[in-house]
């Protein structure tokens, strides 16, 4: 087959991000990060990491008219992400993010989502018109109303549905019956299963539970400890890659956007979600979202040295 093609429906953000020794506790000024502007938002993480990674991607999204909204998607383009439908908002200015980066390489993220709350049912619309794709990927950061027309019309057509369920955020039923592949992380699987950290129930039950919702298959992201699959097939864990982490920021949209892509390419699901393991370590070694998306290349010369 061609090259596999690729509609993320999305949002794009300026990351504002400052590396710390440690967290601020509430109330706290902490002086002597250093400070890094780069390009995120899950959406155009995920288109990046996609046509990186060798797939014709289109970005489905809004942004403002503002140097923030032109430096997203020049830098889209420079990635090889078709931009066609990524739509100038008049109104609204491009989504920030405030990312603080402690010395383990975890984040805390505060998103002010300005454009990317504008996205319409009917900017799908006018893509799909004249849009061919394999796959539809989306997360969490637009209008459900915008990712279940996504969605639909992906179904309409057999192209494999994929939500990436971040942030964390209830979600209907009739949302989650559209969904071929769901990859939840832990704290997104519980806001999907309406439950509270303290009556979490083993990660095989969570998995389980989440493939009741009507999900056709779930691939639950578990960081440094692999990933659980589950389908009617049954349930299989898959081990993650040992690496030394700079930052987390976006290792979880790089290991959805390499999922999409395997699957789309033709590998089944644990192959697939072995790839994305490995995408989403990488992604940890390198500063920023955007910028840590691995490449094709980069991937394999990683799966060659892991012997994987
Ligand atoms: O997943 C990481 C992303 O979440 C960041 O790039 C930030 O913009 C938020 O959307």
């Amino acid at each position: 087959m061609g090259l596999p093609q690729i509609l993320v429906v999305g949002s794009a953000n300026m990351d504002l991000m400052i590396r710390l020794p440690r967290m601020p506790l509430p109330g706290e000024t902490i002086l002597g990060g250093e400070f890094h502007m780069v390009r995120g938002g899950k959406g155009a993480n995920q288109a990046v990491a996609c046509a990186r990674l060798g797939a014709s991607t289109w970005m489905l999204g809004r942004v403002g008219r503002d140097a923030f909204g032109n430096e997203l998607v020049h830098g889209l383009e420079a990635d090889g992400v078709r931009c066609e439908y990524l739509v100038r908002d008049d109104t609204a200015p491009s989504g920030v993010a405030m990312i603080l980066v402690d010395a383990s390489g975890e984040n805390t993220i505060a998103v002010a989502p300005g454009a990317n709350m504008r996205v319409t049912a009917d900017d799908v619309a006018i893509a799909v018109r004249s849009l061919d794709f394999d796959a539809v990927l989306c997360q969490l950061e637009v209008p459900i109303e915008a990712i279940a027309a996504a969605f639909q019309v992906g179904r309409e057509r057999g192209a494999l549905t994929i939500l990436d369920a971040g942030p964390a955020r209830a979600l209907p039923p009739e949302l989650l019956s559209l969904v071929d592949v769901l990859s939840p992380n832990r704290a997104e699987a519980l806001a999907i299963l309406g439950l509270e950290k303290q009556e979490e129930p083993t990660l095989e039950e969570t998995a389980q539970c989440l493939l009741q919702t009507g999900a056709r298959n779930v691939v639950l992201k578990l960081g440094a400890q692999g990933a659980l699959v589950v389908s009617a097939d049954g349930l299989a864990a898959v081990p993650a890659f040992k690496v030394d982490p700079v930052d987390t920021t976006g290792a979880g949209d790089a290991f959805t956007a390499a999922l999409a892509v395997s699957l789309a390419e033709g590998r089944e699901l644990i192959t697939a979600t072995r790839l994305a393991a490995a995408a989403g370590a990488l992604a940890t070694t390198v500063l920023g979202a955007a910028p840590s998306m691995p490449t094709r290349e980069r991937l394999t010369q990683f799966l060659d040295s892991q012997g994987a």
